[in-house]
């Protein structure tokens, strides 16, 4: 074999999955070339490459359903968000757009890459805006997918991110960025004028989407009105058309503010049409019920009680030190933390449904081929400094090592610190010891 990583412990969601293995039980991996070729106990064979897991868990990598690589690490161009706002965030964008170039869009997306394999984050949705004829960045992210392919999955979405029917050639420049190779088509009703016009434009969308054989996924009601409902018309128009499973509905925010008769309606009719939802709790803990007085609104849709229904749901960045938000490094553990905390689910499987939101559900989003630790799947894995998912998300978990493809790119220490206390020198590495 290649590669073997031995005595490694896996999340809750292989194990179940997975025949045989049961939680908190050792097991080695097995790769040749760039899949996985054995998972069990006592693996009795050799490779060039073994690492010692030591009891550490190892999980398929961090996927990031949603986000925004064309205008990540612009942080500061021109100047930064004073105000930290949306309003702001997008009178920034306006001045940035006119001085993007296609060599400075590839460089910030590379670099970002980069660090998004250094956090074990080896698959990402970006949305690309549309809405300038150049189609600059669509040509810009296109190049960084083919650069990135050998070691990452880039999956690009058509936005139309001034309004499909508001931006003049919105929908034909979406049309030419599917026939350029963008892969998913993307929407953004509740910026259209009125609500008639957001209908019509999530209509269009899954119809031009249903017709092409692509995946739908609409920036949906990032709002806190709670009467933006387009999620309504996204999911029966996915139901009309047959798309069931492909289709997403991003931020979904006015649903925290509905009415909760009008969402026992809404969440069974989202489960039928199998839309999933991905929610953004770094951006939508900042920038929902930004307006509110006190008391302030969340803002977060409605996670748990979508999950308790069956329906798909990932979390996702969105935003890494652009014009709407000047924080983060890639670390989708980070924004399960986050999520964690702005849900509620600080239950022991609400937990856990957290680190799957960054992971397993996000990958079926994506529709990620050969993505598990099992026999079979891609061989792509990261070894984490914890001993369960619970405990990653906690200490936001150093990456020990990456593996993509069957090889590993990237190593990271485990976090500890040495005190040097009253002569007594010992490590600390934030896990909780019994004797
Ligand atoms: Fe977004």
């Amino acid at each position: 074999m290649d590669l073997i990583i031995r005595g490694a412990v896996l999340p809750r969601s292989v194990t179940r999955a997975a025949s045989g293995a049961h939680a908190d039980e050792r097991i080695d991996i097995g790769i040749e070339g760039a899949r996985i070729v054995a998972v069990e106990p006592h693996l009795a064979a050799h490779a060039q490459q073994e690492i010692n897991a030591d009891g550490m868990l190892v999980t398929p990598p961090f996927v990031d359903a949603h986000f925004h690589m064309d205008a990540t690490l612009s942080y500061g161009l021109p100047r930064v968000n004073a105000s930290g706002t949306l309003l702001e965030g997008i009178a920034l964008w306006g001045e940035l757009k006119p001085h993007l170039t296609h060599e400075a869009l590839v460089e910030r997306a590379l670099q970002y890459c980069d660090w998004a394999v250094a956090r074990g984050l080896l698959a990402i949705r970006t949305h690309v805006d549309v809405c300038d004829d150049r189609l600059l960045a669509v040509q810009a992210l296109l190049e960084v997918r083919r650069r990135v392919a050998p070691y990452m999955d880039l999956q690009l979405v058509a936005f139309p991110q001034d309004g499909l029917l508001r931006s003049p050639r919105a929908f034909d420049n979406l049309k030419r960025a599917i026939d350029l190779g963008v892969d998913v088509v993307g929407g953004i009703p509740h910026f259209e004028r009125t609500m008639a016009d957001g209908a019509e434009s999530v209509r269009m969308l899954c119809e031009f989407a249903a017709q092409k054989g692509l995946r739908v996924d609409m920036h949906c009601d990032e709002s806190d009105d709670p009467l933006s409902r387009h999620i309504e018309t996204l999911a029966g128009e996915t139901h009309r058309l047959g798309l069931q499973g492909r289709v997403a509905g991003s931020h979904l925010t006015s649903m925290h503010s509905m009415d909760h008769y009008y969402v026992s309606k809404l969440l069974p009719l989202m489960h039928e049409a199998g839309v999933a939802a991905i929610a953004n709790p770094l951006i939508n803990i900042t920038l929902q019920g930004r307006s509110d007085t006190y008391p302030k609104r969340r803002g977060m849709t409605r996670v748990p009680e979508m999950l308790a229904m069956g329906i798909n749901v990932a979390f996702g960045h969105d935003c890494v030190m652009d014009p709407w938000y000047s924080l983060g490094s890639g670390d989708m553990l980070e924004v399960a933390h986050m999520g964690l905390h702005v849900a509620q689910m600080t239950g022991t499987d609400a937990m856990r449904a957290c680190f799957d939101a960054v992971t397993f559900n996000a990958a079926r989003i994506l529709g990620l081929e050969g993505y598990g630790i099992e026999p079979g799947c891609a061989a792509n894995c990261v070894l984490l400094d914890a001993r369960d998912e619970v405990e990653a998300i906690r200490l936001r978990a150093a990456r020990v090592a990456v593996v993509s493809r069957g090889k590993v790119v990237s190593r990271s220490p485990a976090a500890h610190a040495t005190l040097t206390l009253e002569g007594r020198p010992q490590q600390v590495d934030f896990k909780l010891r019994r004797t």
